[in-house]
């Protein structure tokens, strides 16, 4: 199927005031793959009459398996193991410290674009290793989010392949995971760490509902938004994020541009943000 350049821009226009997402002219082969599909399955010939399906269905099932379609959900376990390392033994006894000392033994953190999920039980299993330590009696709450409702329902559900959990440290690995006929399922006890939800980052009424997060990570998704898109979905986690947290980026991302507010902490092997 080849698309006219009008029609494209039509739905590049439309994809983005719903999520962010910013097609350049240089992705419309991938973008008319996965319309292609959409319009197979719905039976609709004319782009241009799936535009209007699209338009009249804001918010329903249609545009949301448009979504999951157009998407990209490549994760895995333990994908940024400096960034988890500075979590893990700086980060996070600065933050418990400071939270002991206000008597609020309650940790909240968010994984925002969680995809299958893959992010947010890492860090479950790294906490759940202090839960006897200096977890012991503190309400842990990891939120995954994500747009793509079919990845959130694999989140939920927390079985996955070899290529997801092949960086998983072996001590981890033989702790929570058990593998039955090549599938790796996670323990209950991992799952129970984290809820996931369907949550669109550019969608300002929903955002302002994600409060007082002591950690954000958002990685690996603001490549795909402009620099418009990008700013606005930061100035959400920036809002969202407690004085004393730390916002995190994927490996290969930075604000620079971006946000001027968020001040750049650099760690070992890794930086983050802070307010
Ligand atoms: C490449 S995955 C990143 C997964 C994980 N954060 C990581 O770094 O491994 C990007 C995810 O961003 C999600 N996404 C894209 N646009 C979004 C939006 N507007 N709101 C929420 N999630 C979005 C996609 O559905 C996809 O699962």
């Amino acid at each position: 199927m080849v698309i006219s350049d009008h029609d494209f821009g039509q739905i590049r226009d439309f994809i983005y005031t719903i999520c962010g997402m910013y097609f350049h002219t240089s992705k419309k082969y991938f973008l008319e793959s996965r319309l292609a599909r959409r319009m197979e399955a719905t039976g609709i010939t004319a782009c241009h009459d799936y535009f209007l399906l699209l338009k009249s269905s804001r918010d329903s099932k249609e545009l949301n398996l448009l979504m999951d379609e157009i998407t990209t959900n490549e994760t895995y376990f333990f994908r940024n193991p400096s960034q988890l390392s500075v979590f893990e033994t700086m980060l996070l006894p600065e933050v418990l410290e400071l939270k002991n000392k206000m008597g609020f033994r309650k940790l909240r953190i968010w994984s925002a674009a969680s995809s299958s999920g893959e992010e947010a039980y890492t860090l479950a299993m790294i906490l759940l290793e202090k839960r006897a330590t200096v977890l012991k009696d503190w309400i842990i709450e990891i939120d995954g989010t994500d747009i793509n409702e079919t990845v959130i329902a694999q989140a939920k559900k927390g079985i996955y392949n070899a290529y997801s959990v092949r960086n998983i440290p072996d001590a981890y690995r033989h702790k929570y995971i058990r593998e039955a006929n090549g599938a790796f399922i996670l323990s209950p006890e991992v799952k129970k760490l984290v809820t996931f939800n369907k949550l669109n980052l550019y969608e300002d009424a929903k955002m302002v509902f994600m409060k007082s997060f002591d950690f954000i990570f958002c990685a690996n998704v603001l490549i795909y938004f402009d620099a418009a898109s990008k700013s606005k979905v930061v100035q959400h986690f920036y809002n969202n994020l407690q004085p004393y947290g730390y916002f995190f980026v994927g490996q290969s991302e930075s604000l620079h541009g971006v946000n001027d507010k968020f001040r750049t902490v650099h760690f070992p092997g890794c930086f983050g943000y802070i307010k």
